[in-house]
This record gives C-alpha cells, structure tokens and sequence, in this order.
C-alpha cells in the first residue's frame, strides 16, 4: 500500500526572494499521527499550503493516495481536510449552514446527520444558528474543525490548533483528535508546543528555517537523544572524582560536594538511569557516602531546543 502523503524535494521561494521550504523530504503513512514541531516562521503552514494547493511550490513532488497532487488536484484534494492556522470563514453564516456548505464545496451530497454527530462531538450543536461572528474565539476554532471534517476526510491538517486557546479547549481538541484517529483518519499537526507534540502524535518532525531536522517515533527520538543527568550529593566534598569513578561520565561541581552525572542517549539507547544505579553502587562500595539523588531525564522540549541551538550556530 502506498504512503498516504510522499513529500519530495519540496522548495518554496516566495516572490520576496525568501526560500520557506529546503527540499523536503516527508512521508506519512495511513493512519498515524504526526506532528510537524518547529518554531514561529519554520515554514509549517507553508508546507501544509503546499500540499493544500494554497502555496504553489518552486520546485518538488507531493504525492497523496499514491497519486500526483499536481496531476489529480480536484480530486485528491476532497479526500483532504485543513484546518487553517487563520480564522478564515463566513462570520455572518450560522453554524450549521457554514459547516454543511464546507461538504458541497467538495462535490459531496448532503449529509445532515453526519453534521449533527460533527457538530455534537464538537460541542457545537446548541450553536447551530448562531452565526459564526457571535461566537467567542474558541468557538469558532470549533467551527473551523467541523467544517474541516464535513467532507469526511482521510486525511486531515490541523495548523497550530490549539494556538491561543484554553487549556480545556485544548484538552478537548486532543480528545477529537484521538477519537479521528480511531475512526481511521490520518491526522497532520503543526504545533510550536512541545507538550502538544509529545502528548498526542505518533512521529514528530522538527522543522527550523524551511528544513526538517529530524523525524522519528516519539519514543525513539527521546531514547536516541535523551539525556540523564543526576546530581548526587556527596556527605564529604572530594577533591577530585576517585579512579573507581573513571568509567563514568561524571565530574564535580559545587565546593566538590556534587557528582554530575551526565548519560544515557547517543548509541547506548535509554541507559542513564541504570548506568546511575551502578554509579551508586560504586561509590557505596568505595565508601563514599552521599546524602540525596536528583536525577532528570531529558524531554522532547530538551532535545528541540538542542537541535534548534545546533541549528542556529
Ligand atoms: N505569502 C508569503 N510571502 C512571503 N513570505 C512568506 C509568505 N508566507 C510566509 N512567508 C515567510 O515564510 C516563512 C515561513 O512562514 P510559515 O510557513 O508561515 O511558517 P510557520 O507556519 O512555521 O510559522 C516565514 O519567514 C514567513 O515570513
Ligand atoms: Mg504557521
């Protein structure tokens, strides 16, 4: 089966002169969950324009089910949601009629209880006469999502959705989206939030500057670059780290009275917690005596700030 989106050498330079995107390269497969992370003006809604036939690409193929975007535009496209970054919509349409008409926009016939169970799971359906302007902003983000889901698409684009929103919005927001994923839906976010990305995809791609860094599993990310770092409390500072410490990456710091470990992550893979476990073996058989444990496992935000560091320098 075909990947259900093939990004390739994807280059965007906007008239100004400014390159968005630096020959991307991303594929993403039925089903999953993929946040697409980076900082404000990495190039995010450029490339979910590009592939939504808003932003016309420089150069570069995107192929979705398998088939030429460029080619089969029409047709490809009624099979693919987005939820703009921008709220751009009808203000003086009522709900119900809004979100309804974003289906025949698409070719598709009328599907009125469809739209209630959208607009129910969306907490929308009290709404449903009200016109779009008289709603409060996180409301209207609603909007947006349903009439993004009206078509039924397999495919969907969420940009930064939860921007600006509540946090019960936005917990809200990810309970949607899991439930799409249940349904079979294949989900793309764009998110500046770490904690987004973590909590809710499946593969993160890090995004600076119109180039993606790095993709992987969640999981995999964080135990390939995740670090430990524990710092022990000696009872009595020491002036320098003793020859049974040597194997370990530790050094002092403080007036000697703290051993800084720091470990785990590059090829050994999520080691540093054990590797800490017998470091205090070692120093309890030296019998050096400490008096407290501190120990940290890096984070996704931890390794996006990192990468984006190696990037700027
Ligand atoms: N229509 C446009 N014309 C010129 N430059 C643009 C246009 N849209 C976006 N850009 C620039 O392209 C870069 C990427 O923008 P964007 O894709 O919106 O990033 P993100 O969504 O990650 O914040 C930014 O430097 C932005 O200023
Ligand atoms: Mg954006």
């Amino acid at each position: 089966m075909p990947s259900i989106l093939e990004i390739s050498g994807l280059t965007k330079t906007y008239p100004g002169g400014l390159t968005a995107l630096k020959n991307v390269d991303l594929t993403i497969e039925k089903g999953e969950i993929f946040a697409l992370l980076g900082p404000n003006g990495a190039g995010k809604t450029t490339l979910i324009g590009a592939v939504c036939g808003l932003v016309r690409p420089t150069s570069g193929t995107i192929l979705a089910f398998g088939e030429d975007m460029g080619s089969h535009w029409r047709r490809l496209r009624a099979r693919i949601g987005l939820v703009p970054q921008e709220l751009a919509t009808d203000m003086f349409e009522p709900v119900l009629r809004s979100v309804s008409q974003s289906r025949g926009l698409f070719g598709l016939p009328p599907a009125p209880a469809r739209i209630e169970e959208i607009l129910r799971a969306l907490s929308l359906w009290d709404k449903r006469d009200a016109q779009v302007r008289t709603l409060s902003g996180g409301m209207k983000r609603r909007v947006l999502i349903a009439k993004a889901l009206a078509h039924e698409p397999e495919l969907l684009f969420l940009d930064e959705p939860t921007a600006g929103v509540d946090v019960e919005l936005r917990r809200d927001m990810w309970r949607q989206i899991a439930l799409l994923r249940e349904r079979g839906t294949t989900v793309i976010l764009t998110t500046h939030y770490i904690e987004e990305a973590e909590e809710m995809a499946d593969r993160v791609g890090i995004i600076n500057k119109g180039e993606i860094l790095m993709v992987d599993h969640k999981q995999a990310m964080m135990e390939r670059l995740g670090r430990t770092e524990a710092l022990i409390t000696l009872a009595r500072p020491l002036g320098a780290v003793p020859e049974v410490l040597a194997a370990f990456p530790v050094s002092l710091t403080g007036q000697g009275d703290v051993l800084c470990y720091r470990g785990g992550g590059g090829e050994g893979g999520a080691a540093g917690t054990t590797e800490v476990a017998e470091l205090t073996k070692a120093l309890t058989r030296a019998g050096i005596d400490y008096t407290a444990i501190d120990i940290h496992e890096s984070s996704l935000e931890d390794i996006f700030v990192t990468l984006l560091e190696a990037d700027a320098a």
